[in-house]
């Protein structure tokens, strides 16, 4: 099947069908504690950011859903005209379609022209890094948008489901360090629902990526997503296979700290999940410099609310602040959090020790730094 096809089915999918679940993001472990006299104004809460050099109105990211489809583009002009307006960072989705055929690239390139000065963030899958893709096709997707970094999806179980999909992974890392040497922007690499551990982070590390999109477990599930294709198609095996392994993934709260864990010098992007200001504030806590959103945003844009959204989303962290008294977006990593339940023991099991972790997540953040 054609991809640019594909990426419409994805959207339709997507917004009509339940993708969610069964696994939750266990947000509902991590607890802010409410701040009675906060020594603050609402008004001195500033939520801005510095983000790949540019300055942010609030540590939030739209993450890349699409582009690659004539239909599409009206999708990718509102996000960024969204992104542009609140000063927030998007992504755009696999470049894949357009890097193949040039008449698609209109689809992506729309969103500079709509926001022209906010952070974009190209993107690229993994299968395309290892695939063959060379340093002038990845360049070709850096340009088209004129991004600030570009994103490379990992998404192994959405390919294993997938009834074109390729799931082959060998000699990624080497890839992707090649790619980090070479190319002139930064490389982010991300998941796309069943998040990052540490084991990857420390392999991705040590090929030189420093910003990590978590996209963990507990939001759009990709699995279940592929399912209703692979039914559409009466690949029932494949239906059946996803069926099984839809409760996949770890979850974003557990992969957000696996990730500042092992990469306490990184930029960590919390994800997978994050429905309202207050997941963005504990993802923040958690350690975080910034969160992700993707399908709500998509929603609320079909919705005809995507600016009501966007507003409310970025009030909602701000509210959590005041209630918390942290006048600055990263004063979140210094308040105390209680950390409960299954999300506590597995931290226990994954060696991480609670109150190591309590000085990591309280440490500097580096996103002013790239
Ligand atoms: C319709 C749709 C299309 C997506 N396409 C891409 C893509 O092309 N590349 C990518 O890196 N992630 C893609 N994603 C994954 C998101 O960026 C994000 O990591 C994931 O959906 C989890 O976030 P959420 O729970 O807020 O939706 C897509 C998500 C949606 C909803």
């Amino acid at each position: 099947m054609k991809t640019s096809r594909r990426k419409w089915e994805h959207i339709d999918i997507t917004l009509n069908k339940e993708v969610e679940g069964p696994q939750t993001t266990w947000f509902e472990h991590v607890h802010l504690i409410h701040h009675a006299a906060p020594e603050l104004n609402f008004t001195d809460i500033d939520t801005s950011i510095y983000f790949l050099n540019k300055k942010l109105s609030a540590p939030v990211m739209i993450t890349g859903m699409t582009g690659g489809h004539p239909d599409v583009a009206h999708i990718n002009a509102a996000l960024a005209e969204v992104a542009e307006e609140f000063k927030i960072a998007m992504g755009v989705g696999s470049q894949r379609a357009a890097i193949e055929n040039p008449e698609l690239a209109e689809s992506f390139a729309i969103v500079r022209k709509k926001a022209p000065s906010t952070v974009l963030v190209a993107n690229i899958g993994a299968a395309q890094i290892v695939g063959g893709y060379s340093l002038k096709e990845i360049k070709k997707a850096v340009e088209m948008i004129d991004a600030d970094a570009i994103a490379i999806h990992l998404n192994p179980a959405q390919e294993v489901i997938q009834p074109e999909g390729e799931p082959i992974y060998r000699n990624l890392i080497s890839s992707i360090s090649r790619l980090v040497d070479a190319i002139d922007v930064p490389v982010i690499v991300k998941e796309t629902g069943c998040g990052l551990s540490m084991e990857v982070v420390r392999d991705l590390r040590d090929a030189g990526v420093r910003i990590f999109d978590v996209s963990g477990a507990g939001g759009t599930n990709w699995i279940l997503v592929e399912k209703y294709r692979a039914l559409k198609v009466g690949d029932e095996l494949k239906a059946a296979l996803a069926d099984s392994i839809s409760v996949w993934g770890i979850p974003s709260a557990a992969s957000i700290i696996e990730a500042r864990f092992m990469a306490p010098d990184a930029v960590i992007i919390g994800s997978g999940g994050i429905r309202t200001g207050i997941d963005a504030a504990k993802a923040i806590a958690l350690g975080a410099d910034m969160v992700g959103i993707a399908r709500p945003a998509l929603e609320a844009y079909f919705r005809g609310r995507l600016n009501l959204y966007i507003d409310a989303f970025i009030r909602e962290i701000k509210a959590v602040m005041f209630l918390t008294g942290s006048k600055k977006v990263h004063d979140l990593r210094k308040k105390p959090i209680v950390i409960t339940g299954v999300l506590r023991e597995w931290m226990s099991e994954r060696k991480i020790d609670r109150w190591d972790y309590e000085l990591m997540r309280r440490g500097l953040s580096k996103t002013s730094i790239l």
